[in-house]
Parts: structure tokens; sequence; C-alpha cells
């Protein structure tokens, strides 16, 4: 039995709780820095422990492993005191703010011997796995464009992560980085980019477009708080090609040939609500001692936060807490 410890009781929490109860697996401590809060969100998802501060959830020798559902400027130093306190990390996406934030975690982790995983819960969605093993067993021959939309229209005020620098908001970290796992999952590291963005007053980017150029093929990406431009993807090949809609949270995807005719449709409903694939597949490493996933590697979140690195180095934005 694998005793997870939630930090944070926000909305991706309840989310993971949901999907911890659906596969019977264990639910044993949440924190939040309220501690009213930890104790109604213990009893509505069956919590053995709630705690009002995050501190004390650390201290509980019971908890295998750590849930970090918290915004992502704060995932690094939390992270660093869940290694210290000898515990075993799931931590939302994005992992850090940059590349070098997480490789102090992944080579701290791996000196500690505990496992560490990225959440990107896209990676481990059946219908994903299954789309990648088709394009490896050439069902549509060479890829050479791939078309992703990550958009909807958010009304958040400042307070929420979603705009606020301080907390490691906008875009590209939050969901950004899913059209840019896609594109990295078939056709891998770019050679290059191109790219341009629009930013909030807050400081944040609200809307960009990435082109990453391959040596005989693109990837055309879009991400926007401003707009609903849906999040379809197209994967095509010289043979035919996929559609996967809502492709970050794939349960379907959609084979088709150069004349548009579907030749297979592959289906994989959620068995709960999808954050269920990483969440056993962080168990079983756990439970053999494994100190990463073969799947998110520590090397595919390193190299997908050095990308994003570069994107806002081409559009000279910093966090706060990388300004020197
Ligand atoms: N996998 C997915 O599909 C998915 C979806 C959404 C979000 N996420 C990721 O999950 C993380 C959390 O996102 P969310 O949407 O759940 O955020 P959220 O609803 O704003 O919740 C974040 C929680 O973090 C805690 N927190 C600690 N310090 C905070 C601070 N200074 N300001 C605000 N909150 C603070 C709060 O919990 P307490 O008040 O209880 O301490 C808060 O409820 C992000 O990294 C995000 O990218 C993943």
């Amino acid at each position: 039995m694998i005793r997870f410890g939630v930090i944070g009781a926000g909305r991706i929490a309840k989310t993971f709780s949901l999907a911890v109860n659906g596969i019977h697996e264990t639910l044993y401590a949440v924190a939040s820095r309220d501690l009213e809060k930890a104790n109604q969100f213990k009893d509505e998802f069956g919590f053995q422990k709630a705690y009002g501060s995050y501190e004390q959830l650390l201290d509980d020798q019971l908890v295998d492993c750590v849930y970090i559902a918290t915004p992502h400027a704060l995932h690094f130093e939390q992270m660093k005191s869940c290694l210290e306190k000898g515990k075993n990390i799931l931590c939302e996406k994005s992992f850090t703010l940059n590349h070098e934030q997480a490789k102090i975690i992944y080579d701290l982790a791996e000196s500690k011997k505990l496992f560490v995983m990225e959440a990107m819960w896209t990676r481990f969605l059946p219908t994903m796995q299954e789309v990648l093993k088709l394009v490896k067993d050439d069902a549509i021959g060479d890829i050479f464009r791939i078309e992703a939309n990550f958009g909807f229209e958010t009304n958040k005020d400042l307070k929420d992560r979603l705009l606020n620098p301080v907390l490691g908001g906008g875009t590209l970290l939050d969901i950004g980085i899913y059209p840019i796992t896609l594109a990295n999952m078939f056709l891998g590291i770019p050679d290059s980019f191109e790219s341009n963005a629009f930013f909030h007053p807050s400081g944040v980017d609200t809307s960009s477009k990435i082109t990453y150029f391959y040596p005989e093929a693109e990837a055309i990406l879009n991400m926007s708080f401003m707009d609903n431009i849906g999040n379809d993807a197209y994967i095509y090949g010289t043979k035919g090609y996929f559609h996967i809609p809502n492709f970050h949270a794939a349960e379907v995807a959609t084979l088709y040939n150069n004349n548009h005719k579907v030749v297979k449709m592959i289906e994989h409903p959620h068995i709960v609500n999808g954050l269920e694939y990483e969440i056993i597949e962080t168990i079983q490493c756990i439970k053999k001692k494994a100190l990463e996933s073969q799947i998110m590697t520590h090397e595919i979140s390193l190299e997908i936060l050095r990308q994003m690195d570069d994107i806002r180095k081409s559009w000279n934005f910093k966090y706060p807490q990388e300004l020197g």
C-alpha cells in the first residue's frame, strides 16, 4: 500500500483525490494552509488525516508519497522540503519554473534515492499510448506536420494563479506544456523554433504561438487564455493522419487515410477522470523502488523545461523569482 499525502486543497487536488479513490488506492493525509479547509477536504474525499500546514504533513512518517497540487512557483521549495523529509513525490506540471530548478530537484532525489515524477498525465493515457504505437508501426507514414491548440477564455482576476507572475502564471507553463509535450512525443526535440506572445498587464503571457522546426516536419502549437481555440490535435503523415480531440485528456482518436476516410477509431474511456494512469505508474514505481518512471523520465521533464526556458528567453520574459 502506498499512502498519499496531498498538499494544497485546490482544484486539481480534488480531481486527483477522485482518481485515487476510483482505483481503490489510499488517500492518507491532506494539508492546507487552512485547517478548516483541510478538514472539509478530508471528509469529502475520505482521507485519514488533515493538517493545517504543509510542514506537518511532511513530518508524518506514514506518508509514502506527496502529491504537490500547488501553483508552479511553489513546487521547487516544496519538493526540496519533501526530499529532505524522505518523501517520494508526484508533482503537478509545470514541475518547476525552469530547467535549473528541476535539475537541482532531480539531482537531490537521485542522491536520496527517492522517486520523483512530473505529473504529465497525458503521456500515460491509453489513447495516447495507442496512437504512439500506431505511429511507430507506420500507420501514417512519416510525420510532416503537427497542429495542436490549447485555449480557453478566462476571466480570472489577478489573484488567481493563472495571471499571477509571482505564482508562475501564464499560458506557457500552464497549458502550453501540453502541445509542447505532444510535439516532443511524436517528433522529438526540435532543431529550432519561432514564437511570439501577447502579455497581460500583470506581466504573464496570455496567448502565444510556437512553431517547432524539424528536418522534415513542423509543429504549430497555439495556446491562449484569451480565446476559446479548443483542444484539438492533428498529426499528419505521408500516408494519413490522426485527429485527437481534447488531446491533453484524450479518450478517443481517429485515424484517417489521405482521402479523409476513417481507417480506425481508438477509444479508451477513462476509468475515473484520466489521472488514474499516472497514479498507477507512481504506485508501481515506488513499490519496485524505481527512482523514475520510464514513460515520464527525469530527462523528458528537464528537456521540456529547457525548451520552455528558451521560448521565454525569446520573449524576454522572466518570472520575478528569476530576476537577479
Ligand atoms: N493535471 C492537470 O490536468 C492539471 C489541471 C489543473 C492544474 N494543474 C496543476 O496543478 C497545480 C495547481 O493548480 P490548481 O488549478 O489546482 O490551482 P488552485 O485551484 O489555485 O489550487 C492551488 C492550491 O495551492 C495552495 N496554495 C499554496 N500557496 C498558495 C498561494 N500562495 N496562492 C494560491 N494557492 C496556494 C492552495 O491550497 P490551500 O489553500 O489548501 O493551502 C490552493 O488551493 C498547478 O501546478 C497546475 O498547473 C494540473
